[in-house]
């Protein structure tokens, strides 16, 4: 479907120079860095940080209602002193969600690109360029990644890989299965392939991803039915990967294989996403989660059997509709039996189209705050606790970035802390073995236990 645009300026070419923002989820920064690197082979050049883009991607996340609406304030402050503008492309899920809405609201958008059709975005700057203004909401059943260039590794130690998209679970508050589409998982192949060029690029640490990752499922070389257990163990293989995380799951699609290879594999990272939104039996049958709060607290016990250290993480939401205040506590409770590591946890947001938007029970803005804030004094004290029981213990680090003192680096602890040290000689992408000396919220510390492990 195009559109003609009114007010044109000539749109970028090769030569010309681009920025893709990412809002929202890791699959966001994933499909980004795709779109980056495509953008790349097509002759653009990445801007300069602090430096005006000739285009300007906005790769939008639709899962709550802020982060919709930022697109349009986003869009609106691309305008440049001199009145002109890049070319904008809107991508993501707020595309997917509100295409022909963002053509109407926003004017000066030259493309809308959803999150399946995103590998046509060259095509569509070059309509861009002829003055029409294209949009493209398809969802092929071809898949985007065959069409996208290879991938080479980059300049980070750790990247993603999508290895599942879309969700079938139709959770009654979740606008994903309708801007990502149906569960589809990537052949097994194409990210053994993904994930060597991944290593023979210089990175070491592989997270792979999907908005139900632990519903992948595909066949192995010789043809065998495998799962994401399978698929992470011929991973673990891989001369160079030091380490393998995956995100997000659902506590029904953790399997007796997925468990178990938190046991043997020791490549697999001690770490479990694994959201419950609520923890009333009543408001999971209404949220559609078709797990029960005994169902996940059993997944959970028998993880920590085969790994007694794994950090578990969390997604919560307070003030889905018909939740009183009784259910709430239950979320507390459940909360305190589980003991997460860390968690996120959000206010209900109606999304136009869910079967949730249109429930009886809507609760008040002020009580859905109260509960948000006892919540995370909850979470909060437990992340403090989780860190502080890491302190003294000997572990590796990956180094990810510079910190903001001289020869400060800041790795991922294996339980996905951001943790400080300083020494001198140490490089991101090495992997050090550390002494952990202090636990804040957010970050901890520590001092090296010697040099670069192999
Ligand atoms: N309102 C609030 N939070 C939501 N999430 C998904 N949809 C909504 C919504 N309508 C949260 C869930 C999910 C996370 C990615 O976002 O907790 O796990
Ligand atoms: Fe959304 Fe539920 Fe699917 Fe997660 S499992 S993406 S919350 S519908």
């Amino acid at each position: 479907m195009t559109f003609d645009s009114p007010a044109r300026k000539p749109a970028p070419g090769p030569g010309k120079t681009f920025r893709v923002k990412s809002f929202g989820c890791q699959m966001n920064v994933y499909d980004g860095e795709r779109m980056a690197e495509m953008l790349e082979a097509g002759g653009y050049a990445a801007a300069a940080e602090g430096v005006d883009a000739d285009l300007v991607v906005l790769n939008t996340c639709h899962i709550r209602e802020k982060a919709a609406e930022k697109v349009y304030s986003d869009i609106g402050r691309l305008k440049r002193e001199d009145g002109s503008r890049p070319t904008i492309a809107v991508a993501g899920c707020v595309a997917q969600a509100e295409g022909a809405e963002i053509a109407r609201r926003a004017p000066s958008v030259d493309v809308v690109v959803g999150p399946q059709a995103y590998h046509r975005l060259p095509d569509l700057i070059a309509r861009a360029e002829r003055g029409e203004r294209a949009i493209d909401l398809d969802m092929p059943l071809d898949s985007k990644f065959g069409a996208l260039p290879k991938r080479a590794g980059g300049q980070r130690p750790t990247a993603f890989l999508t290895v599942q998209e879309g969700c079938d679970k139709f959770c009654t508050y979740c606008v994903v299965p309708y801007t990502r589409g149906a569960e589809t998982s990537r052949p097994f192949a194409d990210l053994i392939a993904e994930a060597r060029a991944l290593v023979a690029g210089g990175v070491r640490e592989i997270t792979l991803l999907g908005q139900n990752v632990n519903a992948w499922d595909g066949e192995d070389e010789r043809g065998r039915a495998i799962g994401l257990d399978g698929l992470i163990r011929e991973l673990a293989k891989e001369d160079g990967l030091e380490r393998i995380r995956y995100t997000t799951s659902h506590p029904n699609d953790m399997t007796d294989g997925l468990i178990a290879a938190h046991g043997e594999v020791d490549k697999l990272m001690p770490f479990l996403h694994l959201p419950v939104q609520a923890g009333s039996d009543r408001i999971l049958a209404a949220m559609n989660r078709s797990h029960s709060v005994e169902s996940y607290l059993r997944v959970i016990e028998r993880v920590r059997a085969v790994r007694p250290d794994i950090a578990i993480s969390g997604d919560f939401i307070v003030g889905f509709p018909g939740e009183s205040e009784a259910d709430f506590e239950e979320t507390l409770a459940i909360v305190r039996a589980t003991q997460y590591a860390m968690a996120y946890s959000f206010k209900y947001s109606r999304r136009p189209g869910t079967p949730a938007a249109t429930m009886d029970g809507q609760v008040e803005e002020a009580v859905m705050n109260d509960r948000l804030q006892r919540l995370q004094a909850l979470l909060n004290e437990q992340q403090q606790a989780f860190n502080e029981r890491t302190v003294g213990r000997a572990t590796r680090l990956l180094l990810e970035r510079r910190g903001k003192h001289d020869g400060q680096l800041i790795g991922k602890s294996p339980w996905l802390q951001s943790v400080h040290v300083t020494a001198p000689g140490l490089m991101i992408g090495d992997m050090v073995e550390v002494r952990i000396t202090s636990a804040g919220p957010n970050s901890l510390g520590a001092e090296p236990l010697m040099e670069e492990v192999a």
